[in-house]
C-alpha cells in the first residue's frame, strides 16, 4: 500500500504512517473547563487515547506545557524576574507529566518521565540514549522541565526532543483544529491552512507557535501537524494521514 505524505507516494506496511512521533500537549487542556489545574475526567480521556495509540504499536514520546499552573511568560509581565518565572513554570511541567504518568499507568500504559532539570527522588534524568532505548522498549515517554532553560517555551522543548529522539513528526495538540491566518476567535473570515510551509509562517508571521520552535523544525526538516485534541479520534487520523488540522512542512 503506498499514501502520500507532504506531497511524496510512499510505501507503507500498514494504515498507520508513523513509527515515532512526539506529541506536545497544552498544559491548558489538562485543566478542561475549570480553567486551572488539571482536570481529572480530561486527564482519564486522554490516557484512554494515548493507550489506543499505543497499541497500534507507535513509539510516542510526549512533552506536556505548564500554563494550566503557572505561565512564565505572564510572571514576567506581573513583574517577577523572566528566568525566576520560567524555572516555575518548568516545574509546572514537571507537575503535569506525573500526573499523566499516573494516569497511564492506570490504564496499563507502561512509561517512563524524563526530566530536564535533576530531581532524581521525583523521576528520571533525561538522557538522549536512554529515551530512545525506552521507546524502543514501547514506553510512553515523558519529558518533563523543559529544556531546563528559561527563556526556552514548551514547543521549543517539543521541537528539541523530537529532533534529538529522531521523531518523524510533531504532533501539537490544541484546542483549535488548525492554523490560521488571524484569530479565529477575534475574526469570523479567518481562513484555514490545510498545508503551509515553515517559511510561510515566519513571513506572515503567524503566532501560533514561537519563532525558535518554528526555526528548529524548519532546519532540522521535521513536519508538524496541528490538531483539534478534543476531537476524540483525531490523533488516530492524524496518525493514519488524514487530513485533518493543518500540515506544517
Ligand atoms: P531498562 O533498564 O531499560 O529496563 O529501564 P528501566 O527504566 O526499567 O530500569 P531502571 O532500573 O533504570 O528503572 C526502574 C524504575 O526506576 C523505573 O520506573 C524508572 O523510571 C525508575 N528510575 C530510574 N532512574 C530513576 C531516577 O533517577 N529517579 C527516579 N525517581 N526514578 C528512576
Amino acid at each position: 500500500m503506498s499514501k502520500e505524505i507532504w506531497g511524496v507516494l510512499v510505501s507503507i506496511d500498514s494504515t498507520f504512517v508513523y513509527n515515532r512521533v512526539l506529541l506536545k500537549l497544552s498544559g491548558e487542556h489538562l485543566a478542561g473547563d475549570q480553567g486551572y489545574g488539571i482536570d481529572a475526567e480530561v486527564l482519564k480521556g486522554l490516557a484512554d487515547e494515548i493507550k489506543e495509540i499505543k497499541e497500534i504499536g507507535i513509539e510516542l514520546a510526549v512533552t506536556v506545557g505548564g500554563g494550566n499552573i503557572f505561565r512564565g511568560l505572564k510572571g514576567s509581565t506581573d513583574g517577577m524576574e523572566r528566568a525566576q518565572a520560567d524555572y516555575i513554570g518548568m516545574l509546572a511541567t514537571v507537575m503535569n507529566c506525573l500526573a499523566l504518568q499516573d494516569a497511564l499507568e492506570k490504564v496499563g500504559v507502561d512509561t517512563r518521565v524524563m526530566s530536564a532539570i535533576e530531581m532524581k527522588e521525583v523521576c528520571e534524568t533525561y538522557i538522549r540514549r536512554r529515551a530512545i532505548r525506552h521507546l524502543e522498549k514501547g514506553r510512553v515517554t515523558i519529558f518533563a522541565a523543559g529544556t531546563g532553560n528559561p527563556f526556552f517555551t514548551t514547543d521549543t522543548t517539543a521541537a528539541l526532543r523530537a529532533c534529538e529522539i529522531d521523531a518523524e513528526v510533531v504532533l501539537k495538540a490544541t484546542k483549535v483544529d488548525g492554523v490560521y491566518d488571524s484569530d479565529p476567535v477575534k475574526n469570523t473570515q479567518a481562513r484555514k491552512f490545510d498545508r503551509i510551509s515553515y517559511m510561510e509562517v515566519l513571513t506572515q508571521g503567524l503566532e501560533f507557535m514561537d519563532s525558535t520552535a518554528i526555526s528548529l523544525c524548519m532546519e532540522n526538516s521535521l513536519p508538524l501537524v496541528v490538531f483539534n485534541l478534543g476531537v476524540r479520534g483525531n490523533m488516530q487520523k492524524v496518525l493514519s494521514g488524514e487530513p485533518v488540522g493543518t500540515t506544517v512542512y
